[in-house]
């Protein structure tokens, strides 16, 4: 690349970096830049990636999240159903940081209270969060959101602007592989289908190499093929990662279980029931709040 490329890419960047200031993509790596670690690393030794004991948030005196208790094992993949308005989506605010509960716990491994931790350091910890709508820089391409992306992670020590290392090119290599997106590598992202700006953020969020990922349906919009493929991306990253993912599709639930692993079900703001998914499928509270509508 020409120097005068180098600097037209940069500019380019320095100003998504701070028109995107506080929102959107930008939220994962905000603060990111240069900011020295101040949060220890999780600890999963005794198995627990997310422990969540209690926790209330009330909106003028309605209870959003109502006294929920949950916990996520290390490198479990959870699947939250629920109806529309059970707290899914709060309760992934309060595990970010974005909203402050009443009261309860939330620690992230067995060491780490989330709680006293602000929004940009749950990020840089390793807590990644996908919201519902993509949120990919459009007029970049493809491979330069996933650079970006990794570059913006505090434990790279790249500056935005310095070349990539082989290493580095190494790994974007495979994200793109991974996410289905190699021959679309120098495209602009905002050409792409909603269903490939989905698998892009999610790259995005994996060049940072989160302990846990929170999705809040990622599905939603995508075409039957893109859905499937979503879940066989999630299979392979469930170990490796802990994941919690929020959706309504049951066909894609049931995909992401493979029929062994547990579902939360979500009402009112806790849990109404947890198990397998042909359990809580035959629970009559669960039929009645949401799967028999
Ligand atoms: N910022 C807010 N102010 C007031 N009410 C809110 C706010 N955020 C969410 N709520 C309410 O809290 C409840 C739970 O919302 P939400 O967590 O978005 O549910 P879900 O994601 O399960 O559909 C809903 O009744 C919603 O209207
Ligand atoms: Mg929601």
């Amino acid at each position: 690349m020409t120097p005068d490329l180098m600097e037209d890419r940069a500019q380019a960047w320095a100003a998504h970096a701070q028109k995107a200031g506080g929102g959107g993509a930008a939220k994962a790596w905000e603060g990111g830049f240069g900011r020295p670690m101040q949060s220890g690393v999780p600890d999963f030794a005794q198995g627990v990636a997310l422990y969540v004991e209690d926790v209330t948030v009330s909106f003028d005196g309605f209870k959003a999240l109502n006294a929920l208790s949950l916990s996520i094992d290390a490198g479990e993949l959870r699947c939250i159903i629920g109806p529309n308005g059970a707290g899914k989506t709060t309760m992934m605010d309060v595990i970010t940081g974005k909203t402050a509960p009443d009261q309860g716990k939330v620690f992230f491994g067995s060491n780490i209270d989330l709680r006293r931790l602000r929004e940009n350091d749950i990020a840089q910890i390793g807590i990644g969060r996908k919201f519902q709508k993509p949120t990919v820089y459009e007029e970049l391409s493809v491979f330069e959101n996933l650079e970006l992306a990794l570059k913006a992670d505090r434990r790279v020590r790249a500056s935005l602007f310095s070349r990539l290392t082989g290493e580095q090119l190494d790994r974007i290599g495979a994200m793109l592989e991974r996410i289905h997106l190699k021959a679309s590598a120098q495209r602009l992202a905002g050409l792409l289908s909603h269903g490939q700006k989905q698998w892009l953020e999610i790259g995005m969020l994996l060049m940072q190499d989160p302990k846990l990922l929170l999705l809040d349906e990622p599905v939603a919009g995508m075409t039957d093929e893109e859905t499937e493929r979503t879940a066989e991306l999630f299979l392979s990253l469930a170990g490796e990662h802990s994941l919690m993912v929020v959706e309504h599709d049951m066909k894609f639930v049931d995909q992401l279980t493979q029929g062994h692993r547990k579902v939360t079900v979500l009402h009112e703001g806790r849990v109404l029931a947890e198990g397998l998914l042909s359990q809580v499928q035959n629970d009559e509270r669960v039929v009645e709040v949401y799967l028999g509508r």
